[in-house]
């Protein structure tokens, strides 16, 4: 079965194809990141007004570089939500249109739940019960996965009271005056600084609610004191304090994710979302947990698969194949995990 997967919840707009759930045949994602660089975060009528100048050049170079065409898809898969609503009608009213004009069946896909299906691409395939924890720019959430969501409900089992793990990143990446996205260029940082000193004592900072037994996390406080720390030590090394956020923020999300493994033993764990591409979580998460096939592996994404793309949202309709009739596919800019 080949599905073409549209994307544009955020700022980013992507269009996959995708045979079977696991082979891509094509991937082409169009950021408006520099735009939003210049603003130091995304003004949501700019990414939505990129979007509608991208979709179909970005659709069209989806289905050339797989070299398909319209008769080869058996149907199209969007993101309907959550995310900014100007960016999601981009893309489903593109894949309504679509799906009349072509005559194929349209699967309405869950951003967050799209993202945590990249870790069925190309690898080997992770088996139920799992564990998820998608952390991305805008969220943060652990649920439990009986099987997958089309055939039993999703539990919720935690997230974040207030910013998400990206958001953190991102927002400590600005009071350091780097470019937007901060996380990226922060991790990039710190990872350059920790090789460079590898004594380095990583404790400076507070890891909220490491310790509390639950799957809450918090990352507004961590914010406030990188603030205060840098309103105070003027003279600072950039390398140095991004070291240290990296540490705090990895720390916190690899107890919370050994604390879900020993709490439910699951057959698998599945980190998801953009932070996920962060070099010392993969790391630091990989570190306690069984190899592949092994009861309660870790299965990550590749990198490219962890931020936002179409071909993940292609394979989670693939597994959770439900086409609606083109009429009863709205954006849902408010959609959380545990809904379909
Ligand atoms: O999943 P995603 O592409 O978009 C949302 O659905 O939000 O996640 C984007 C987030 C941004 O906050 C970005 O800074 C963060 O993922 N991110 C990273 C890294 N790469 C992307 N954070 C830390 N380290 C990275 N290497
Ligand atoms: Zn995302």
């Amino acid at each position: 079965m080949i599905i073409l997967g549209i994307e544009t919840s955020c700022d980013e707009t992507g269009a996959a194809v995708v045979k079977d759930g696991k082979h891509l045949l094509s991937n082409v994602v169009a950021s408006s990141q520099d735009l939003h660089a210049k603003t130091g975060g995304i003004i949501p009528e700019i990414a939505a007004r990129q979007q509608l100048a991208s979709i179909n050049p970005v659709i069209n170079e989806a289905m050339a570089v797989a070299k398909v065409s319209r008769d080869d898809i058996d149907a199209i898969a969007v993101t309907v939500g959550p995310g900014l609503i100007g960016s999601l009608l981009v893309g489903v009213e593109t894949a309504k249109t679509i799906s009349v004009l072509w005559q194929k069946p349209i699967v309405p896909v869950n951003h967050l739940l799209g993202h945590v299906y990249a870790t069925f691409i190309k690898r080997k395939l992770p088996t139920f019960p799992a564990i998820a924890l998608v952390v991305s720019g805008g969220h943060t959430d652990m649920i439990y996965m009986k099987d997958h969501p089309r055939r039993a409900k999703v539990k919720w089992l935690g997230g974040t009271r207030d910013d998400a793990a990206g958001e953190a990143f991102d927002k400590i990446g600005r009071l350091l005056n780097l470019p937007y996205p901060g996380g990226p260029k922060l991790a990039a940082l710190a990872d350059d600084y920790v090789k460079s000193h590898p004594q380095i004592k990583l404790n400076l900072f507070p890891r909220p609610l490491i310790a509390t037994p639950d799957f809450d996390f918090s990352f507004s406080g961590l914010k406030t004191s990188v603030k205060n720390y840098l309103e105070k030590n003027k003279d600072i090394d950039k390398g140095f304090i991004t070291a240290q956020v990296q540490a705090a923020i990895v720390d916190v999300i690899v107890a919370k994710a050994t604390l879900a493994r020993e709490k439910y033993r699951a057959s698998s764990f599945l980190l998801a979302g953009g932070v996920g591409a962060n070099n010392r979580l993969r790391r630091k998460l990989g570190e306690g947990m069984p190899n592949i096939g092994k009861p309660g592996c870790l299965h990550i994404p590749a990198v490219n698969l962890c931020t936002d793309n179409a071909a993940c949202i292609a394979t989670f309709a693939f597994h959770n194949y439900k086409p609606h009739p083109w009429r009863r596919v709205y954006a849902k800019p408010n959609l959380t995990i545990v809904e379909l």
